[in-house]
């Protein structure tokens, strides 16, 4: 199985990349776990679609319907999702009804320095994913406020309890990837 990692920070030294590392930790045998470059891509623009996805759109569309999920980290920028990470669900939600987020499943987790933990973010981004007609998981919940508590100078989680909830959401993704169907 493959998942595909999305972090809507492009610094090195993100608290949201340090977070799918420490998600790729926690995948069981035969799970990978790739994290996907968004540096490239060029902001949505109608005419340039018209004309032809870009390469790096069409590398966005191909990486997303190859992998099996989706594991989206993202920050919270004045409330929201930041413009990098919207910008590349738009990209991937074209053409409205036979993109490649139709029906992916998608898990959505996130770190800020606020206390909120990405909770305004994490409701902007289900409701863009919604919208697109992905399959994305509502629970659990994966908030990590205070960011810069729970991870270590070299990046490492060292929260025990985020690292419990994050176990729990690898394996919600993973058991909904596979086909099991969640009680209500
Ligand atoms: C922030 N930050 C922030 N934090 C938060 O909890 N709520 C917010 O609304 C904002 N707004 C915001 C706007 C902008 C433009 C920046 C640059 C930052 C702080 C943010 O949580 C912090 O920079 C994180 O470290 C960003 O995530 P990465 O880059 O560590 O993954």
């Amino acid at each position: 199985m493959r998942i595909l990692g999305i972090a809507g920070s492009l610094r090195e030294g993100s608290y949201n990349r340090a977070l799918l590392r420490a998600a790729r930790e926690l995948l069981p045998d035969g799970v990978e776990l790739e994290e996907l470059d968004l540096r490239t891509l060029p902001f949505y623009d109608a005419d340039v679609e018209a004309a032809g996805d870009p390469e790096p759109v069409v590398a966005l569309k191909e990486a997303i319907r190859d992998a099996d999920a989706l594991l989206i980290a993202t920050p919270e920028y004045n409330r929201g999702v930041p413009g990098v990470l919207k910008n590349a669900i738009d990209w991937a939600s074209r053409p409205p009804l036979a993109s490649p987020l139709t029906g992916k499943p998608v898990a959505i987790m996130g770190a800020s320095t606020g206390r909120g933990g990405t909770a305004r973010a994490q409701e902007q981004l289900l409701s863009a994913l919604e919208f697109s007609r992905a399959s994305a998981l509502e629970q659990p919940e994966v908030l990590v406020p205070e960011a810069y508590m729970r991870f270590d100078e070299h990046g490492e989680l060292v929260d025990g309890a985020v690292r419990a909830e994050l176990a729990e959401l690898v394996d919600t993704l993973v058991r909904v990837a596979d086909g099991v169907t969640l009680a209500a």
